[in-house]
């Protein structure tokens, strides 16, 4: 895999020096032993694999959770803008539907902000037909099968703390007012 460059240098919410170490720095480095990974797993020793320890057990565990560090913070770098952006479509009429409002959606997301450890995720869920928001404190530890990442917001301290210190809160709330609605409408344009 490669590392995606990000669409902007920064945004009115989080500055440069923010971004930069968060993409360049730590997701770039996911790219990097994902690769690493891959690599790996092609000279593994199939014949002494182990439930509680082996190369073949470890690899694969930090092949999932490589691989959705990617993957979510390509959907959280991609569904931020630095352009106005206004909610409309697809997205605010499938968030109508299952919440009764955009404002009650964003106050139950908003409220997962303070309450996850690591990522909040609008998703569609499949076999449930509608759209949910799921938290999972680790990349590879809470994801729910069978979904499609909506809008997924990165809430690790890593995310914000060179901007906003402790005052998380704060840094939801800059987040909510850079999303790229035409990106999560893109993303849902199918569900019509
Ligand atoms: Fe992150």
């Amino acid at each position: 895999m490669e590392v995606k460059p990000l669409k902007y240098k920064e945004l009115p919410g989080l500055s440069t020096k923010q971004l930069s170490e968060h993409h360049d720095v730590l997701y770039a480095g996911y790219v990097k032993k994902f690769n690493e990974i891959v690599e790996k797993s092609k000279t593994v020793d199939l014949e002494s694999t182990n439930g509680s320890y082996s190369e073949l057990r470890e690899l694969f565990v930090e092949k999932n959770f490589t691989l959705n560090g990617i993957k979510l913070h390509e959907s959280y770098f991609d569904n931020m803008t630095d352009q106005p952006s206004v909610i409309d479509g697809t997205i605010k009429t499938l968030l109508e539907k299952r919440w009764g409002s955009v404002e009650k959606w964003q106050v139950e997301f908003s409220a997962l902000g303070i309450a996850s450890r690591g990522w909040v995720v609008l998703a569609f869920d499949y076999q449930l037909g509608h759209l949910e928001n799921y938290i999972y404190d680790v990349h590879n530890q809470g994801g729910v099968a069978d979904t499609e990442l909506v809008l997924v917001m990165d809430v690790y301290e890593h995310a914000y703390f060179l901007d906003y210190a402790t005052a998380r809160k704060d840094y939801i709330s800059a987040f909510m007012a850079c999303v790229d609605w035409d990106v999560v409408n893109k993303r849902v344009a199918h569900q019509v």
